[in-house]
């Protein structure tokens, strides 16, 4: 290891032998580095690619409607497909210290929240400052989706709630339908402002959100979570 790097976290790349490759932050920047670590689980595959210890995936997501729920789910079917187990727990269900007791053994925890007023949901709030050393993939549904930059936004907002020392590995969005009440609303701000383009394309974000996530959007991200710790 170079002198002045900081190591952050334990063998989450490289298992299976002595020698495991750890991440280093020089000014900021996660980097690979080589050091002697005792690992005994994981897999290797090339030396290039990231190795993630079949164990030590955490997957939770906090989900209202049911959207962020059905990403969860795929991405957990997708990391089945690789041989990693990782059981998708709902935080609000799991309650705050119950999702704390699921990332603690963790090195990579996938975290999912529905976008609640342009952020992430509360629960999701709570836990990200505590993902200290962690690597982390952020997944979410909103209920707007017609730019990717919106959901880049979003992203880059919720990034920031992690600690300094957390790897921030990536994420993904795609839309989620909105509830009956919302589109009732725009109706009515429609019937006291008739042709008013602003709320009409609401409407028409509405009904085109209806059908999300679709098998695509769970493609998408499921990928972009496969890409992001490199099993792919
Ligand atoms: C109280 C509330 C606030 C919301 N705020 C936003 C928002 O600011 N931006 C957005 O794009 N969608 C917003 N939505 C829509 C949800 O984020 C979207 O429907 C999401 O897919 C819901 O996920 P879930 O089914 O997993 O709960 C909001 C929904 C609710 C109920």
């Amino acid at each position: 290891m170079r002198a002045g790097l900081r190591l952050i976290r334990r063998p989450a790349y490289a298992c299976g032998g002595r020698i495991a490759r750890v991440i280093c932050v020089p000014y900021g920047y996660p980097m690979p580095g080589w050091g002697i670590e005792r690992c005994d689980y994981g897999f290797m595959t090339s030396d290039r690619e990231r190795i993630v210890d079949k164990r030590n995936v955490a997957l939770l997501y906090n989900s209202r409607g049911g959207n962020t729920k059905m990403v969860a789910e795929a991405l957990r079917d997708a990391l089945a497909q690789h041989g990693i187990e990782a059981e998708a727990r709902e935080i609000a269900a799991a309650g705050l210290d119950g999702a704390r007791s699921a990332i603690k053994p963790a090195d990579v925890v996938l975290l999912g929240f529905w976008c609640d007023k342009g952020t992430c949901s509360e629960e999701v709030s709570a836990l990200l400052p505590e993902l200290s050393g962690k690597q982390v993939f952020l997944f979410g549904t909103a209920g707007f989706g017609g730019a990717p930059e919106y959901f880049e936004r979003i992203l880059a907002g919720v990034k920031a709630k992690l600690p300094e020392d957390a790897v921030y590995l990536g994420g993904a969005m795609c839309q989620g339908k909105m509830g009956p009440a919302i589109r009732k609303r725009y109706e009515a701000m429609l019937a006291e402002k008739p042709g008013d383009q602003r709320v009409q394309a609401m409407i028409d974000n509405f009904d085109a959100a209806a059908s999300h996530p679709d098998a695509s959007d769970e493609q998408k991200i499921a990928d972009a979570m496969l890409d992001a710790l490199g099993i792919r």
